[in-house]
């Protein structure tokens, strides 16, 4: 029966080391039942049709081996919407959320998303904000096919580009320019939990001995390019409700690297430079507005 089934799989992977077994105990037998989180709990001694009672079985193997949840349950919800995820591209967090918030503030014309994995970032903005024309690139052409199945099972194709590399061939007229790059550090990386280091894309993580080396190539492309930021028409933080912001970017960052990337952003001669605070009370995104043209 289900409350079985449950605690058997929740010791299990209690025993593997997995952080929040009950959870993902009963995560994963909502899905290999079909029914809701709620109705296992409040029906405990239901009994489970056999090929979900097999279902369940084979998803926690796949958990025992450290594999996330989403990537066993293919999917992830992000703001409003819902991404197909798998190991090619980064399970979308929480904190990322804060660069979507800051959109929907800044309401821009045109916005380029740096390094956009499973499109998360992209098809937010797309899906909450109607009249936001959105490019989003990636260096990774296969975390670019799993952002463009997201696109179209969002129905959100036709108003998200998605642009292989760095920066757009035409970088320029972008009120908005978003990115969360790689920015863990080579020392930092053993200290993750094997969900992270064994099934994501270490190529979406990883940037160098000090967690920046990815970050400042960025800025310094930035620079050459003439920045992809569109100059700044006005102030835009301070709201003026007219919609039109102008020459923001805004980075997402590691715990204890904001000051040293406003640092960055300064030098690269982006001005009026302000962090943001996660949930966590974590110093997570840093902003600079193009104040020279
Ligand atoms: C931390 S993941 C973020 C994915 C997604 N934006 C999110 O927030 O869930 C970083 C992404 O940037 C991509 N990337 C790494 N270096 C890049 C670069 N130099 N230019 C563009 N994309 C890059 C990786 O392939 C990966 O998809």
């Amino acid at each position: 029966v289900t409350r079985e089934a449950l605690s058997a799989a929740a010791d299990a992977l209690r025993a593997a080391g997995v952080e929040d077994p009950q959870l993902d105990a009963e995560l994963l037998l909502a899905e290999a039942t079909g029914w809701e989180r709620a109705r296992l709990l409040a029906d405990p001694d239901a009994e489970l049709p056999p090929p979900a009672a097999r279902r369940f079985a084979e998803t926690v193997r796949r958990r025992l081996r450290r594999e996330p949840v989403a990537y066993i349950i293919g999917r992830r919800g992000f703001r409003r919407i819902e991404l197909a995820v798998d190991p090619r591209v980064l399970i979308p967090r929480p904190e990322t959320e804060l660069l979507v918030e800051l959109a929907l503030e800044l309401r821009p014309r045109r916005l380029l998303d740096v390094g956009t994995g499973s499109g998360a970032i992209a098809l937010a903005v797309a899906s909450e904000l109607p009249g936001c024309e959105v490019v989003a690139t990636d260096t990774s052409p296969a975390a670019l096919e799993a952002a463009r199945a997201n696109a179209e099972r969002l129905d959100l194709a036709e108003r998200v580009e998605l642009v292989a590399g760095t920066l757009p061939v035409d970088p320029t007229g972008f009120d908005l320019v978003v990115a969360n790059l790689p920015y863990v550090s080579e020392a930092e990386w053993p200290g993750l939990q094997p969900e992270v280091t064994e099934w994501e894309p270490r190529e979406a993580l990883l940037a160098g001995p000090d967690g920046l080396d990815v970050i400042r190539d960025f800025l310094n492309d930035c620079v050459r390019t003439l920045s992809g930021i569109a100059p700044q028409t006005a102030n835009a933080l301070d709201g003026d409700g007219d919609g039109a912001p102008g020459g923001v970017l805004a980075l997402e960052v590691g715990a204890g690297q904001a000051q040293e990337v406003a640092g960055l952003m300064l030098e690269a001669g982006l001005g009026a430079v302000e962090t943001r605070l996660d949930l966590a009370g974590i110093e997570r995104v840093v902003i600079g507005r193009r104040e020279d043209a």
